[in-house]
């Protein structure tokens, strides 16, 4: 089974990393537009399969689409990060030239492929790429939503002082500072309402901080974050490529799910070989669709900047 990422930046060494180590795929390749950057990160990794006892394949090449041929899952992390202070919406008319034609290029050749999309702002990044190649909607997938549970878990397992694998939680909405949702109602101590061992104010402290997770991390280390995002999207991958049929919150294009459509936004999915097999419709009560509502509204007034290209 083979993985291309595109972008051998912080994010998609990360995920290389992930995947080798977990044996999640037989080869990855590490695509990049920098001459040498791909092929330097794909063999220093690799020199780690004996120490770290993977059999992951691990190539690097620099813009040679046809060293992706017939890759059962792409990945695009390629684009320009968020700097201090830039939101994920001000990256938007940068990235979205790149991944229109990484998106292009990578069919090209592996037709029947998978797209996960990492790039921001994602969720009109992932609209784009399902727009620009004519794909099914199933084979176009944004991560956000999978990353931001993860830091919801991270929080909630900090605020709870108890370990974050006994947390189940889940980020709906955009995958933005002010448009996702993280599911305070819904999540569990092992099956147990979180609401039964944290105050109102602890959650809404617990959702704030997921919200700004992205950013946080951003201020701190002057650039995005790379460990949970490739984790998040190691993941996703592995959930594809082994059939898990995990429910994973992703980035997918609405027909009437959630009551809306023609947007990509996250909600839970059944991710499993063919991408996305099913949504969940999960029952909001009146104040999260108001939340969701204004979330779509927010993503939508981002995807109109691609009226231009689109
Ligand atoms: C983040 O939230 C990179 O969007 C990504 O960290």
């Amino acid at each position: 089974m083979k993985v291309t990422i595109v972008g051998a930046g912080n994010v998609g060494a990360s995920c290389a990393e992930y995947i080798a180590i977990k044996g999640i795929a037989s080869e990855v390749v590490l695509l990049d537009i920098k001459e040498g950057f791909a092929e330097g990160k794909a063999l220093d990794l690799y020199q780690t399969a004996t120490t770290l006892g993977f059999n992951t394949k691990l190539v690097g090449v620099t813009n040679d689409y046809a060293a992706t041929a017939n890759s059962d899952v792409v990945v695009i992390t390629s684009g320009v990060p968020r700097k201090p202070g830039m939101t994920r919406e001000e990256l938007i008319g940068i990235n979205a030239g790149i991944v229109q034609t990484v998106a292009t290029n990578l069919l090209e050749y592996s037709p029947d492929t998978k797209i996960v999309v990492v790039s921001n702002p994602m969720d009109t990044m992932t609209y784009l790429a399902l727009k620009a190649t004519g794909l099914p909607k199933n084979r176009v997938i944004g991560m956000g939503g999978a990353l931001d549970s993860s830091r919801f878990k991270t929080y909630l397992s900090l605020a709870l002082e108890k370990p974050a694998n006994d947390i189940q939680g889940m980020v709906i909405g955009g995958h933005g500072d002010t448009t996702m949702i993280p599911l305070t109602r819904l999540a569990s101590y092992n099956g147990v309402p979180v609401s039964q061992f944290l105050s109102a104010d602890q959650l809404k402290k617990v959702a704030a901080d997921t919200m700004v997770g992205g950013a946080t991390l951003t201020k701190l280390l002057g650039t995005s974050a790379w460990y949970a995002p490739g984790a998040s999207v190691s993941y996703l991958v592995a959930s594809i490529l082994h059939d898990q049929n995990r429910m994973i919150p992703c980035s997918v294009y609405l027909e009437g799910e959630y009551g809306e459509n023609d947007i990509c936004i996250g909600v839970p999915c059944i991710i499993g070989k063919n991408g996305i097999s099913s949504i969940v419709d999960v029952a909001l009560n009146a104040d999260e669709k108001a939340q969701f509502s204004k979330s779509v509204a927010a993503v939508r007034t981002m995807n109109e900047a691609l009226s231009d290209i689109l």
